[in-house]
């Protein structure tokens, strides 16, 4: 059988994946999520902190990308949409189109994705929630969050953040995470569609901190199926 062709991709894209995308892959009940805190983890210019804190929750987003003149980082999630969405394209038959539809509609969703993030990224009342910080050391006190998200970094980019990194990721996102809070990580194969060789060693180093769990995702797209893991952070 033909392999699956991996994403072409070098270094970290900055992608905008919109809410709606971030409800079905880790299967967020806005409503609950009123009273606590909040975190995108590698946010990108996703529009998930902006949808979250027009609905009065309070959230953040964290990333290495959001240093600097904030309409530059814009300016670079508009190019991300253009490169990306000509990747799509030349491999569209990978795909599992059942939710997108088409590469027009994916790239009509991002554009409104990034439209939104950069609405609230840009205004005096984003001004505190993207703050710039690289995993594995996070600038937030300890039992913070009562979520932390994570959508397409960990586990992707396995090419590039070796075991060691993850591990030191994950333990740092379970210090931010409230005790009996939740970190969610999606997906869990790498670029190039295959499950990194480590995780199961890592959730045993992990497992007197937290109670892991794999949760089917709504979100269907990549060749692969992939499954959320689902930390909580033991009380
Ligand atoms: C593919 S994007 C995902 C963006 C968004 N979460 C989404 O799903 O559309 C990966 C993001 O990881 C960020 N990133 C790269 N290195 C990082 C690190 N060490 N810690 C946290 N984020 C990092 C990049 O800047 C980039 O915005």
């Amino acid at each position: 059988m033909e392999k699956t062709p991996a994403y072409p991709q070098t270094g970290v894209a900055s992608t905008c994946r919109s809410y709606e995308e971030y409800e079905r892959m880790f299967g967020i009940e806005t409503d609950k999520l009123l009273g606590g805190k909040v975190l995108d983890v590698a946010g990108g210019a996703s529009s998930f902190t902006a949808h979250l804190c027009a609905r009065g929750i309070d959230a953040f987003a964290a990333d290495p990308f959001y240093e600097g003149d904030r309409q530059a980082i814009v300016a670079a999630a508009a190019r991300e949409i253009d490169t990306s969405s000509a990747k799509i394209a030349a491999m569209a038959h990978v795909y599992d189109w059942s939710y997108y539809g088409s590469p027009e509609c994916h790239r009509r969703m991002r554009e409104a994705s990034l439209e939104a993030f950069a609405d609230h990224f840009q205004s005096e009342a984003g001004g505190g929630k993207y703050l710039a910080a690289s995993l594995p050391r996070l600038p937030f006190e300890d039992d913070m969050f009562s979520l932390v998200v994570c959508s397409h970094f960990l586990f992707l980019y396995a090419d590039q953040f070796g075991e060691r990194f993850h591990e030191e990721a994950l333990r740092e996102l379970l210090r931010i995470a409230a005790p009996g809070g939740e970190v969610r990580i999606y997906p869990l194969v790498t670029l190039a569609w295959e499950p990194v060789p480590y995780l199961d060693r890592l959730l045993r180093a992990l497992a007197s901190e937290a109670d892991a769990a794999f949760v089917p995702s709504s979100l269907p797209f990549v060749p692969r199926e992939s499954r959320v893991l689902t930390l909580r952070k033991r009380g």
